[in-house]
């Protein structure tokens, strides 16, 4: 044979320094934006207090489960010589269902990256603007220009949100490349991310988690106790935590948290497959994990549920906290620090803790597939941080060039969790029902300092799946049709105009005390489908060209919508075509030499 197989003890494998230093950098993937800008959103748009419920439930049943299972593939695959996803999947199941795993356990972080540093380096650009003063001098501007109308409130949250939407180029497509320095900004992640990334595991990524984490950690806390002794928290406290019981009868709740958990604990696609396949043979993974999910927890609903929507409201009222995630995160929140003593101090602290935070999270996006470059194709360190800095440069031209409404970002974000779902649907079935949940519940116990209790097998095999598949088919049928229909151009541009239309037939038929299914049906008869588009009346035609520019806006979005799926689809089918390669030639015959060293699935 050849090849030299990549086994345990040779000066190839990498393994993490200590204990620590992987709970550490698990964590670090966990904890990110998610933790400190989605949670905050998710919980107080789904019942506040209530939605603790559904949390706590899929934390169990579907968080830790899938983490033990994932955590312990890894470990077993790394004895094959693989720290890559595919090469994981490949090595507990020689059949072809499994490199489509292994190929979805590559595109989900990978693509994540492609739009997740787009929002890293907003937090930088705000940390920055903050330290600079500069959002001092905006919310300044602001205040001296507004009119006796606007109250200060009004006039720093729309100084705010304008700001946002130029920072991001939410206006037209492209903006963000022919104005503002947002694309230094990404351009700068790419160069943090990739050089830690270079270092390797332990003196990069493991060394990094080290410092920023305790960092992180810290400025958290202290912004934290600056929140919870504001005079009047309490009742800021109480608009986002006091439960809506009624809201837990909710599909869509349930769905919320299920979402929710999957991106906050990184779990199920493919991240902790690579952390946990540099372990040792004998390391623990059953306490590590849940170590590094605890962490995670702690810094979700301790510091993401009590710092955002609290202060919110008590500064800028119900209206302002209940906003979406971009929304509270980068309107709402630079908007607060004006209000709050010491703003811009605290302001730039809480955007450069996002920053490493995001860091923590988008290094451990890029490790999976710098992974497979290597034990796939025995690319060497550089070539393969260049390949991968190419491919994913490229990729993150998509959702910063279709910033619209954010529709590439929207888009590319929904399909990514989609996949996730069907991973980790996928990867708990590999687990309970091919090397079977037995087998693998010993596995995952040797070594560890805590064992898995003794139903642990059951929950693997029934309980999670069932779980898993009732949430993808909830998904499937109240999610994608709207995402289906964004990428139809025609459907969104009709729906376009008639917005522009329907309040002006509505506001001209007022007067004659028509009831809404009457006006509904004038509409109709004006714009519906037999409807003649040229023969509009006389009153209505002023607002054709209005209602035209609404519809050609429309119409991009659908269609940057479209191309942002078929990139998708392309991409992966790329990352299958290449899986299958390195599987058929390197990974196949390293996991052959593993054999014949000895390593099998029962050890
Ligand atoms: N868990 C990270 C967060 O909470 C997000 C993430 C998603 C990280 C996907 C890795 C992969 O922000």
């Amino acid at each position: 044979m050849s090849e030299i197989p990549t086994l345990e003890g040779t000066p190839q494998r990498e393994h993490w320094g200590s204990k620590f230093g992987v709970i550490l950098a698990v964590a670090g993937s966990a904890v990110g934006l998610g933790n400190f800008l989605r949670f905050p959103g998710q919980a107080v748009n789904n019942g506040g207090g209530a939605f603790m419920i559904p949390y706590i439930v899929s934390f169990l049943i579907l968080g830790i489960p899938i983490c033990w299972c994932e955590w312990t593939m890894g470990r077993l695959g790394g004895r094959f010589g693989q720290n890559n996803g595919p090469g994981v999947m490949f090595a507990l199941w020689r059949r072809g269902p499994a490199k489509g795993i292994g190929a979805l356990t590559l595109f989900i972080p990978v693509v994540v990256y492609m739009y997740y540093v787009f929002v890293e380096a907003w937090c930088l650009q705000y940390a920055v603007h903050f330290f600079r003063g500069g959002f001092a001098e905006l919310f300044g501007t602001a205040l001296a220009e507004a009119s006796g109308e606007t109250t200060d409130v009004e006039a720093i949250v729309g100084a705010s949100g304008a700001y946002f939407g130029e920072s991001v180029g939410m206006a037209n497509n492209g903006d963000v490349f022919r104005k503002g320095n947002m694309v230094w900004m990404v351009l700068i992640c790419f160069a943090v991310n990739f050089v830690i990334i270079y270092k390797g595991v332990t003196r990069g990524i493991e060394t990094f988690c080290k410092v920023a984490m305790p960092m992180l950690l810290v400025c958290a806390c202290i912004i934290l106790v600056r929140v919870l002794t504001l005079d009047g928290i309490s009742s800021g406290l109480g608009f986002m935590w006091n439960p809506k019981w009624e809201s837990l009868a909710d599909p869509q709740v349930w769905l919320a948290a299920a979402g929710q958990i999957f991106f906050t604990l990184s779990v199920g696609f493919g991240l902790i497959l690579c952390y946990s396949s540099y372990l040792r043979k004998d390391d623990d993974v059953v306490l590590t994990s849940l170590s590094a999910s605890s962490t995670n927890e702690f810094c979700e609903v301790v510091l993401g549920g009590m710092i955002v929507v609290p202060t919110a409201f008590l500064f800028l009222g119900a209206e302002n906290a209940a906003g979406t995630t971009f929304g509270l995160g980068f309107v709402t929140l630079p908007a607060i620090m004006h209000f709050m003593p010491g703003g811009s101090f605290f302001g730039g602290m809480w955007f450069g803790l996002l920053f490493l935070a995001a860091v923590t999270s988008s290094l451990s996006m890029l490790q999976p597939a710098i992974a497979f470059l290597e034990d796939g194709f025995g690319l060497k360190r550089t070539a393969s941080v260049l390949l991968l800095g190419v491919i994913t440069a490229i990729g993150a031209i998509v959702p910063m060039y279709f910033t619209h409404g954010l529709v590439g970002l929207d888009h590319t974000d929904f399909w990514c969790n989609f996949m996730m779902i069907i991973a980790a649907t996928a990867q708990v079935l590999l687990f309970g029902w091919v090397i079977g949940a037995e087998r693998g519940c010993r596995e995952a116990n040797r070594g560890a300092d805590v064992k898995l209790p003794s139903f642990m097998p059951f929950v693997l095999r029934y309980v999670t799946p069932t779980f898993l598949l009732v949430v993808l088919g909830a998904w499937a049928f109240t999610n994608a049709p709207g995402y289906i229909d964004g990428m139809r151009p025609a459907l969104r541009g009709v729906e376009a105009a008639r917005g522009v239309y329907e309040p002006v037939i509505a506001d001209h038929f007022s007067e004659e005390n028509l009831g809404e299914e009457q006006i509904e049906a004038r509409s109709e008869a004006i714009l519906g489908a037999d409807a003649d588009p040229n023969q509009l009346p006389e009153w209505l035609a002023p607002h054709a060209e209005e209602a035209g520019k609404a519809r050609t806006a429309a119409e991009a979005d659908a269609n940057a919508a479209r191309w942002v799926f078929i990139g998708l689809v392309l991409f992966y089918g790329l990352l299958l075509g290449l899986t299958d390669i390195a599987c058929r030639n390197r990974i196949g015959r390293n996991i052959a030499a593993a054999e014949a060293n000895g390593v099998c699935l029962e050890a």
